[in-house]
């Protein structure tokens, strides 16, 4: 029975997987912030770890209390619209911090026994904003864009080892609470110069077109980790996929 590990399964795309992948009979080492139990169902498969991505001693005790881990899916993230401008660098750091960083070093921390077992897959999830750019989310793609140069390179050097890396690049997804969770990080993100502006493109946001929803990045996550012919790049969900269709 395959092990997989999952960051930030306490919402949204995260708790899908961990739900997922324990219906299918896997073991799951569901990582959260603040663990709470009762947002899976109860089984003997499952283990509720405290994790955050941002702190390197949670990351170590994590990786010590997990044991044997097939297959790492790095989906904790976080996310901030609004002008680079009125982005303070403390914001910028907190964004990267998680999103990639976060991914970076908790990656490192398990490659030593996937390297060693000769075996092993590390999933990251990205975001299709990094296939075609959007207005006031450049902070938030900067750090996405870095996780997709990051695993591209990374392929490479560990296909050496039995290890597959993949991306999954879900598409906009307003039925995860990740836009109310981005909410206080951007307290005055818009200077009244780019009020106008900001205005406009949040009234294109809101005209609708396709949508990803969690069951397309569950369905991508899955692929990664059981389909060794399984792509490194992987649009999840309508909008990304005809994003990556037009080329960008
Ligand atoms: N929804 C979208 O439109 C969309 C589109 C493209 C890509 N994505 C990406 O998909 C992933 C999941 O997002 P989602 O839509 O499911 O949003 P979400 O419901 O807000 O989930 C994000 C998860 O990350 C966790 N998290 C945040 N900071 C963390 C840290 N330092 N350490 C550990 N966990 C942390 C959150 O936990 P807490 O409860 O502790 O905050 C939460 O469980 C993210 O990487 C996001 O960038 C989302």
């Amino acid at each position: 029975m395959k092990t997989i590990l999952i960051t930030g399964c306490s919402s949204g795309f995260g708790l899908e997987i961990a739900k997922h992948f324990l219906a299918q009979g896997w073991k799951v080492v569901a990582t959260m912030r603040t663990p709470r139990e009762d947002l899976l169902p109860a089984s003997e498969h499952l283990r509720v770890l405290p994790l955050d991505v941002a702190d390197p001693a949670s990351i170590r005790r994590a990786v010590e209390a997990a044991g044997q881990v097939d297959v790492l899916v790095n989906n904790a993230g976080i996310g901030l619209m609004g002008a680079f401008e009125g982005t303070a660098m403390d914001t910028v750091r907190e964004v990267f911090e998680t999103n990639t960083f976060g991914t970076l070093a908790l990656t490192q921390a398990l490659l030593p026994q996937f390297r060693v077992r000769g075996s092993g897959t590390i999933v990251n999830v990205s975001s299709s904003t990094t296939l075609v750019p959007l207005p006031l989310l450049s902070v938030y793609t900067a750090s996405k864009a870095a996780v997709n140069a990051f695993t591209e390179s990374l392929a490479l050097e560990l296909a050496e080892f039995g290890v597959r890396v993949s991306l999954v690049l879900p598409g906009r997804s307003p039925e995860t609470p990740f836009s109310k969770n981005a909410g206080p990080r951007m307290q005055g993100a818009i200077p009244d110069a780019y009020a106008g502006f900001a205005e406009r493109v949040f009234a294109s946001r809101a005209e609708g077109g396709p949508v990803t929803h969690a069951a397309d990045v569950v369905e991508a996550v899955w692929r990664a980790a059981t389909d060794a012919a399984a792509p490194l790049r992987m649009p999840a969900g309508a909008d990304a996929v005809a994003q990556a269709a037009s080329g960008r």
